[in-house]
């Protein structure tokens, strides 16, 4: 049994009020049993927000991490530094890192490496852009992805996997359960190939516009086992709909 998981990720948004007011609208709902939560503020906002999360369901994760401990790297922020605050997530190759920062699969798979040694639980973000996708090659790409980041890594134990195909990012263009939950069989198929991963029990998230309106018809997808969500993760009602969707 592969217990959900919805994760809100909040990219570079709000500022440390807006960020207590979610945590604290969040943290004083009913909590829900039967899935697993997490948050992932900005490196600014981390430490606060685990002092907040204490003890609650509620976990805490970074959007990104450097792929080395320490060392002379101005800007990056390491996982053994995020582990050490409290941090127990952290989301990697995220289609916005890829395009903006240019990261390639082989940087994500030394991340991933630094993140799994400093015993963070990484997410790793997989997905095809609408060009991709209208040309045929989704499944190659996704594909191509996945073994990039994930071959010859030495512990893949609690690697999550999130489908996020780019052209539903923040677009309110979802894929349709059938889409996403043919992708998200295709990702497992491929997880099966990979020595080292148990494809039956990663967990596998879709991520791209996700909302309350829409959650329920995708979890009730064999191989959609929670989600990556974004925009609808600002907003306490949304973000605790999903949460009880997935849950449900
Ligand atoms: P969205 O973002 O829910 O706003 O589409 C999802 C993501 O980028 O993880």
């Amino acid at each position: 049994m592969r217990e959900p998981l919805v994760v809100g990720n909040w990219k570079l948004q709000g500022s440390l009020v807006s960020v207590e007011a979610l945590l604290g609208d969040l943290l004083s709902a009913t909590p829900v049993v039967g899935v697993e939560i997490a948050v992932c503020p900005t490196y600014v906002h981390l430490g606060r927000a685990i002092t907040m999360c204490g003890r609650s369901l509620l976990a805490v994760g970074a959007q990104d991490c450097s792929y080395v401990q320490s060392g002379a790297y101005t800007g990056e922020v390491s996982p053994a530094m995020l582990a050490e605050i409290g941090c127990h997530w952290v989301i990697l190759g995220h289609s916005e890192r890829r395009q903006y920062q240019g990261e390639s699969d082989a940087l994500i798979a030394a991340k991933l490496a630094a993140a799994v040694e400093a015993d963070l639980s990484p997410i790793v973000c997989v997905g095809e852009t609408r060009e991709q996708r209208e040309a045929g090659s989704a499944q190659a790409i996704v594909s191509a992805q996945l073994e990039g980041a994930l071959k010859g890594q030495a512990n893949l134990d609690r690697v999550v996997i999130a489908y996020e195909p780019v052209w539903a990012i923040g677009t309110g263009l979802t894929a349709t359960p059938e889409q996403a939950q043919q992708m998200q069989a295709f990702i497992r198929g491929c997880l099966m190939d990979i020595s080292g991963v148990d494809a039956t029990a990663t967990r596998i998230l879709y991520g791209g516009s996700v909302k309350a309106g829409n959650a329920a018809s995708l979890f009730v997808q064999p191989d959609i086992d929670g989600a990556l969500v974004g925009g609808a993760a600002l907003i306490a009602a949304d973000f605790l709909a999903i949460i009880n969707a997935a849950a449900a």
